[in-house]
């Protein structure tokens, strides 16, 4: 009776064992057939000033929209993650040098990637938000543009992204954005120009690069990734909603919140929040403040 029962044990064991197998090789094939997938969209182009003026915003903008955090400040790229369970993911080296994009990398292959999340060949790019940089205006997309388009080369060759188990499953279950080509409205038409004064509805545009981590509802929710810290709601109903204005402003400048806690930047990237004028964080907080 007892070597009975072991035996099915065994096999139960077993079945669900190899059933896990299988449901992750679906999984995993998913992904690989998403990630290879070709799009086409039409080619659009953008006027790309180049006074130093348009270059020297558009330098404010890689700060602050994280591109200099992910593709490295001299914007050659960088391995991101290299790990077991997520894999490795490797943002592009963005110059002209050895590694970095191809010499005829032109306006409209800029805009194919900033707007629709695909390479040049309709690929999607893994792990670029273009579902936040889709929402740039154009006169915004336009300078970051001008900006990248006269860094120095610099030669960096890097390996190829290799996807991990986590983030296959994250993927598939919808908890991560790999694939921002899926996210994106495509038809959407971009904004000309976003009005650059203080108050609700600039907080609302610079509010796009805080939603992939705070929510789309900026009420947090979940850690980003197994191992990093829940996600605190930005709105009038968490601690924003009692910090005052100088408080905001200090904890995203320092990483210190008004209890005290400092924030780890590879948590929360502060640093980068630090980098916003005056303006653009007032806005952020009355903006965050108006959600109920
Ligand atoms: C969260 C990290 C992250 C941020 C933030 C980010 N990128 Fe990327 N970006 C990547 C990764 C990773 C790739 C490589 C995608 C691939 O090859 O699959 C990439 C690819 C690109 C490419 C594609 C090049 C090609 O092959 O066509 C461009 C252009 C680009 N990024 C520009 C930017 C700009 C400009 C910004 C800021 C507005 C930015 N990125 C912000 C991670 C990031
Ligand atoms: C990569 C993910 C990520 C991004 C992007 C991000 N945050 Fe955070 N943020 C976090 C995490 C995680 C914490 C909690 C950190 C901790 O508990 O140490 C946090 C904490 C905060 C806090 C402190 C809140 C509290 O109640 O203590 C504020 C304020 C904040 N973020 C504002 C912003 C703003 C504004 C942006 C966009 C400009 C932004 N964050 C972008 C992940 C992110």
């Amino acid at each position: 009776m007892l070597r009975k029962i072991a035996k099915w044990t065994g096999i139960v064991l077993g079945s669900l064992l190899l059933l896990g197998f299988a449901g992750y090789w679906l999984i995993a094939r998913n992904i690989t057939q998403r990630t290879e997938r070709t799009y086409e969209f039409a080619a659009e182009n953008l006027t790309i000033p180049t006074d130093s003026v348009t270059v020297n915003r558009g330098e404010h903008l890689a700060v602050i929209k994280g591109c200099t955090d992910c593709h490295g400040t001299n914007l050659a790229g960088k391995i991101m993650i290299d790990d077991e369970g997520l894999g490795r993911l490797v943002a592009a080296n963005l110059t002209k040098g050895k590694g970095g994009l191809p010499a005829d990398y032109v306006t409209t292959d800029w805009v194919r990637a900033l707007r629709h999340g695909v390479d040049r060949a309709g690929h999607p790019l893994l792990f670029m938000p273009s579902h936040e940089t889709t929402m740039l205006s154009e006169q915004d997309m336009a300078a970051i543009i001008a900006y990248c388009q006269q860094i120095p080369a610099v030669d960096n060759e890097l390996p190829a992204h290799k996807l991990g188990p986590v983030v296959n499953l994250m993927t598939y279950l919808d908890k991560m954005t790999l694939l921002s080509v899926e996210k994106i409205d495509h038809d959407r038409k971009m904004v000309a120009k976003v009005d650059s004064t203080e108050g609700i509805a600039l907080g609302k545009y610079l509010a796009v690069s805080c939603s992939g981590c705070h929510k789309p509802d900026f009420k947090g929710g979940d850690p980003v990734a197994p191992g990093f810290p829940p996600v605190p709601n930005l709105t009038s109903t968490g601690n924003v909603g009692k910090w005052t204005q100088a408080q905001f402003i200090a904890t995203l400048r320092t990483g210190k919140t008004p209890s005290g806690h400092q924030i780890d930047n590879e948590n929360m990237p502060w640093k980068m929040t630090a980098q916003y004028e005056q303006k653009e964080l007032a806005s952020l907080y009355q903006y965050f403040r108006s959600i109920k």
